[in-house]
């Protein structure tokens, strides 16, 4: 089986495309991404020499480009992941959202379905991976998002992924395209770009910078580790129904000033600091305009009809997070230079 992964060399993909190109040698993994900010080739380090595994350099905007890669590969499989996944940018520049996650699903499913449908779409798979930011936002109580739950996204950022989803589910209902869809909660881990708020945090805090909290920071997120996410999409991928759509979550709400004071902790206790120590670095600063106020997820339908389950605790998690940050400080130091810094006196400064 020939699988295109877009988006491989950015945060979750690159664990999607390790983990398929080791547990599945028989499959050939073509990795295909633009290479924007958030993505980096360097996530993928220890195994590019690997005999099933490509990188091809592209735009998933440029419908010519998707589709003479389809035509040229002949791919059985996509597992589609390239985003620009930053709500806080899709505020500043709303239409690079539309262009990548709205225009460019619609390219490659337009590509997928014009080479697999003289076939009969038989043993093809079109795998979209999305957010549970689509159902919009949730009050303080039991409330979680189900698959039935109706959308209301709420960013520029979420309604970007909102659209793909429903031009996802309208291949599948009008041309009969065999798609799957999952809907995940916020994951940290390792090669997270420091623009989000767990890697931001450790950055900031590594580097004994203020750690900007939005608002009163009570806004709440479910997190999952990223390897979580990984074999969760691997489960979807080979036992997800067809046409179905799969939620995916950590069973783990975190306000998020309760986040940020134990990851101070964690770092304060690896480091070798005073407890109490890292948490004078918190600032509370401006909040994000239409900042969704809690997300939650109920991921019972993947846990039970594919057994699927998180393999780590968040204390699990989180320990292995600051770790990797912490031995990979290069890492965090070549992704922040120049272009980052202007992003963050932008971002910060008001
Ligand atoms: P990311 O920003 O770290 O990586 C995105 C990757 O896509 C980068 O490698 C980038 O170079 C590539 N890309 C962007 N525009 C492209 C284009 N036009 N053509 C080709 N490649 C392009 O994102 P992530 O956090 O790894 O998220 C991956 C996917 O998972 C996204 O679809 C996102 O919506 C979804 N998701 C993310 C989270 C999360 O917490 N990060 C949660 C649920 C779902
Ligand atoms: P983020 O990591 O951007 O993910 P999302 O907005 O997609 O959930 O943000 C997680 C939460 O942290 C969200 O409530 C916004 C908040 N946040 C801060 O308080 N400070 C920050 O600097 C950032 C980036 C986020």
């Amino acid at each position: 089986m020939k699988i295109i992964i877009t988006g491989g060399a950015g945060f979750i993909g690159s664990h999607v495309v390790r983990l398929f190109v080791t547990k599945y040698p028989e499959y050939q993994i073509i990795n295909l991404d633009a290479l924007t900010y958030a993505g980096n080739l360097e996530n993928l380090r220890d195994i590019e020499n690997a005999p099933n595994y490509r990188f091809v350099k592209g735009d998933i905007a440029d419908q010519q480009f998707v589709d003479e890669l389809f035509a040229r590969e002949e791919p059985d499989a996509v597992i589609h992941l390239a985003a620009e996944s930053h709500v806080d940018r899709s505020i500043t520049d709303p239409l690079a959202f539309v262009k990548t996650n709205v225009l460019g699903t619609v390219h490659l499913l337009n590509a997928a379905k014009n080479l697999w449908k003289p076939l009969g779409f038989e043993g093809k798979t079109f795998y979209h991976v999305s957010t549970d930011e689509v159902y919009g936002s949730l009050e303080m109580g039991p409330d979680m998002f189900t698959e039935e739950t109706a959308y209301d996204p709420r960013s520029p950022y979420s309604a970007s992924k909102a659209s793909s989803d429903h031009f996802v589910r309208a291949w599948y209902h009008t041309y009969g395209l065999p798609i799957k869809l999952s809907n995940c909660s916020n994951n940290y881990g390792p090669n997270h770009f420091p623009e989000k708020l767990i890697p931001l945090a450790i950055h900031r805090i590594r580097t004994r910078q203020p750690v900007p909290v939005y608002g009163k920071g009570e806004n709440v997120r479910d997190w999952l580790f990223v390897k979580d996410h990984a074999t969760a999409i691997d489960a979807v991928f080979h036992k997800g129904k067809v046409g179905d759509t799969y939620n995916i979550g950590g069973v783990n709400e975190w306000q998020n000033l309760a986040l940020i004071h134990l990851l101070c902790d964690v770092v304060d206790e690896k480091t070798g600091q005073m407890p109490g120590t890292s948490r004078q670095l918190i600032t509370f600063v401006k909040d994000r305009a239409g900042h969704d106020l809690r997300y939650a997820i109920d991921s019972s339908k993947i846990m039970n009809e594919l057994g699927w389950k998180p393999s780590v605790t968040f204390e699990q998690g989180l320990a292995q997070t600051v770790d990797w940050y912490l031995a990979n400080a290069e890492w965090l130091e070549r992704v922040t230079t120049g272009a980052y810094q202007d992003y963050y006196l932008q971002q910060y400064s008001n």
